[in-house]
């Protein structure tokens, strides 16, 4: 049942490719409108939106971050995310022009679940991003995009993360076209990019030979950090979480930015950081802002572990381990930075003979408040 792996969770990592091709599978008309699964939304209140807020909790909640930064950027309609739990007792300021866009893998989620339904009791539309077909979100809801990552297994999220950014990135290319404007036609070429990543992620699959022995090496590792930039910052978030689920290990992510606003503090000798780098061709020069900070902690002693892209030649001096991630355009780069990470937690998981699968107090689907 596990396919030849030696967990669930290694077998869901490589079942990547397949859960963001399926999810793009059949996702589109001939005439390249968005297929939902099951609405009762039309086109016009659809036009209409505009807000959307993101819901959801732990690692869907991350997926729920990088989707703001592509969402915004091709439709200009203001996306905000907030974890579910939050959001059910505070007073948003939503109507039914606003689009409450909740992510889950299990679709039972109660944190989750309580924010939908208070979401439609103030009039807004729901939209559910599910891996789970008939689950109670989905059926709570206006609106249902199935993700296709199949059953996952393991506790901790890895295919159905990378299924929920694609599903995410196909609502806002149909939103953007739906709704004219400048990126309409951008959001066709887009689609054509997303078309390749599966092949990207099991190109990048075959290289983790490294990462595993980093691994390795790091067994005794008492505290990582993850900085990341962008859409790199919910990858870096996601990236702690990770470890601290499957490993054990305190993880703390934060912005790149937010670096010499406190955290360069915690920079000491041989203190492990894994950086995200964003692309370099991301807008407004961030490529060279993240390299000056792993230049800036790696003087201070950082043991500095760099996620770049291919041809990234310019973060190699201040790098004690380059992993290299295929190119792609810099909104969808988290599709391929995340994988190292997530193949990381599991073999420092593996390294401390720990339960990959079932990490401590920890349960699939989170069905209390
Ligand atoms: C992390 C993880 C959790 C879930 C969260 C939401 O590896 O599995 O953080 O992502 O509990 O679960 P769903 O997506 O089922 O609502």
């Amino acid at each position: 049942e596990k396919g030849g792996y030696a967990t669930f969770m290694e077998k869901e990592i490589n079942e990547q490719p397949h859960a963001v091709g399926d999810t793009l599978l059949g996702r589109t008309d001939d005439e390249g409108r968005l297929v939902l699964d099951q609405t009762e939304l039309s086109e016009d209140d659809l036009r209409s939106i505009d807000k959307i807020v993101i819901i959801a909790c732990g690692t869907a909640a991350y997926a729920g971050m990088v989707a703001k930064y592509a969402i915004e950027h091709w439709t200009r309609i203001p996306v905000e995310v907030e974890l579910a739990h939050e959001f059910r007792y505070r007073d948003p300021v939503i109507d039914e022009q606003t689009l409450v866009v909740s992510i889950s893998q299990s679709g039972e989620t109660m944190d989750t679940l309580m924010a939908v339904r208070h979401a439609r009791e103030l009039g807004a539309r729901t939209l559910s991003i599910c891996n789970t077909h008939g689950s109670t979100i989905p059926r709570e809801s206006d609106a249902v995009l199935y993700t296709h990552a199949g059953p996952e297994i393991a506790v901790a999220s890895t295919k159905a993360f990378l299924a929920q950014i694609t599903a995410s990135y196909v609502l806002g290319l149909y939103l953007a076209q739906l709704r004219g404007g400048t990126y309409a036609d951008e959001a066709q070429s887009v689609m054509k990019e997303l078309q390749g990543m599966p092949a990207k992620i099991e190109e990048l699959l075959g290289r983790m030979g490294r990462v595993k022995e980093i691994a390795r090496f790091m067994a005794d590792t008492r505290s990582v950090l993850f900085l990341g930039r962008h859409v790199g910052y919910p990858v870096a978030m996601e990236g702690a979480l990770k470890l601290k689920e499957l490993a054990y290990i305190h993880a703390e992510g934060f912005a790149a930015g937010e670096l010499k606003h406190g955290p360069i503090a915690l920079i000491d000798a041989g203190q492990p950081v894994f950086i995200v780098v964003p692309s370099p061709d991301t807008a407004h020069g961030l490529h060279g802002k993240v390299v000056s900070n792993i230049q800036e902690i790696r003087a201070r002693g950082a043991r500095t572990i760099v996620i770049a892209e291919d041809g990234d030649e310019e973060v190699v001096p201040f790098a004690d381990e380059v992993i290299r991630i295929p190119q792609s355009s810099p909104l969808l780069a988290p599709l391929l930075s995340v994988v190292p990470l997530q193949v990381f937690a599991l073999h420092l998981s593996t390294a401390k003979g720990l339960d990959v699968d079932q990490p401590r107090n920890l349960a699939k689907s989170v069905t209390v408040e």
